[in-house]
């Protein structure tokens, strides 16, 4: 049945193991995190508005109008997959959308597929249709493309389905079953960049260093199947040393930065068993795996240096409809 509004919120994600291989078909490990984007669709007379913050765009009769230049980078994607499933699924004359997010974007928690996959929750749910995982996985996908050129697919999946799984591209993935709750420290070092241009960056190494880039996939190969052993029994210092090697092969492939080895170094010295970059690189997020009953005192001990610094919960769910 069309409502006149409809909610639904997506989590944010962390790669435990794996990014940019798993753009060349290895497996990585990724799991759903406590930082949500709610998005809040509703009926309106004519044309879309798109709203997130004090960003907005709307478009009338063929007219564009935003707030800034910006406004439209960040937002034009979302149009286009906002219009394309009006076109598809029919059902209203007009929608506006509202986004609100607690999780910093292009900072590698996935929050673009998580702003997609709630759209696409949200508008469905509003013009009447209960989608399918596998449809918002792939509305969401659409949107990524047009973001990032060449996703791997891991964010739209993951911010939909939820939970803890290995991917592999194009859509293979396995969910993992965790012993017991899992909680991590996340560091955002407040570097923004963006994951198309490091995705080039990773394709242009692997294009000027083949045999190199063949061994450390080989090598990064190896790791994921021992992590993946840790995560039956959360062995925590092994995944910390697993998170440390993954570290140096992000590295040895040109992602990290002075502030992501900066961020790392801290969360070791301050008592994490290991730490990375998570997502693209580039800046953006760094996650490391401590004992439980010490990731209160080690964020505060990292927080003079990286002020951005919090624990996160893992498994969460996918994206669902909130009901208000
Ligand atoms: O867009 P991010 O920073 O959340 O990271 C995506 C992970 C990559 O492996 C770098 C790209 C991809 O599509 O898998």
């Amino acid at each position: 049945m069309r409502r006149e509004r409809a909610k639904a919120s997506a989590p944010g994600k962390v790669i435990l193991w794996g990014e940019h291989f798993v753009v060349y078909g290895s497996t990585a490990v990724v799991t759903a995190i406590d930082c949500r984007v709610d998005v809040v669709c509703s009926l309106i007379g004519e044309g879309v508005s798109i709203r997130s913050g004090r960003a907005v765009c709307s478009k009338r009769g063929g007219v564009v109008r935003c707030s800034s230049s910006s406004a439209w980078r960040t937002l034009h994607p979302l149009m286009g997959l906002v219009e394309a499933m009006l076109s598809e699924l029919g059902g209203a004359d007009g929608v506006e959308v509202v986004i609100s997010s607690d999780m910093p974007r292009g900072a590698g928690l996935g929050s673009s597929a998580a702003v997609s996959a709630a759209t696409a929750k949200a508008l469905s749910t509003l013009l009447g249709h209960e989608l399918s995982p596998s449809d918002v996985k792939r509305w969401a996908m659409r949107a990524e493309q047009e973001i990032h050129g060449r996703p791997s697919g891991i964010d739209p999946h993951i911010t939909t389905v939820g939970g803890t799984l290995t991917y592999r591209r194009p859509d293979t993935w396995e969910g993992i079953e965790l012993p017991s709750s899992l909680r991590l420290l996340v560091i955002d070092t407040g570097e923004r960049r963006s994951t198309g241009k490091l995705v080039e960056k990773v394709s242009r190494f692997a294009a000027e260093n083949r045999t190199i880039f063949e061994e450390l996939k080989a090598f990064y190969d190896e790791l994921v199947k021992e992590a993946l052993d840790t995560l039956k029994t959360l062995d925590l210092k092994r995944m910390g040393e697993l998170m440390r090697l993954n570290q140096l092969l992000l590295r040895a492939v040109g992602v990290s930065t002075e502030d992501i080895e900066r961020a790392v170094e801290v969360l070791q010295r301050s008592g994490a068993y290991g730490a990375k970059l998570t997502g693209a690189g580039g800046g953006g997020c760094v996650i490391a795996v401590a004992e439980d009953d010490e990731l209160e005192k080690i964020c505060e001990r990292t927080s003079r240096a990286f002020p951005r610094v919090w624990v996160a919960r893992c498994s969460e769910p996918g994206v669902r409809v909130e009901e208000e």
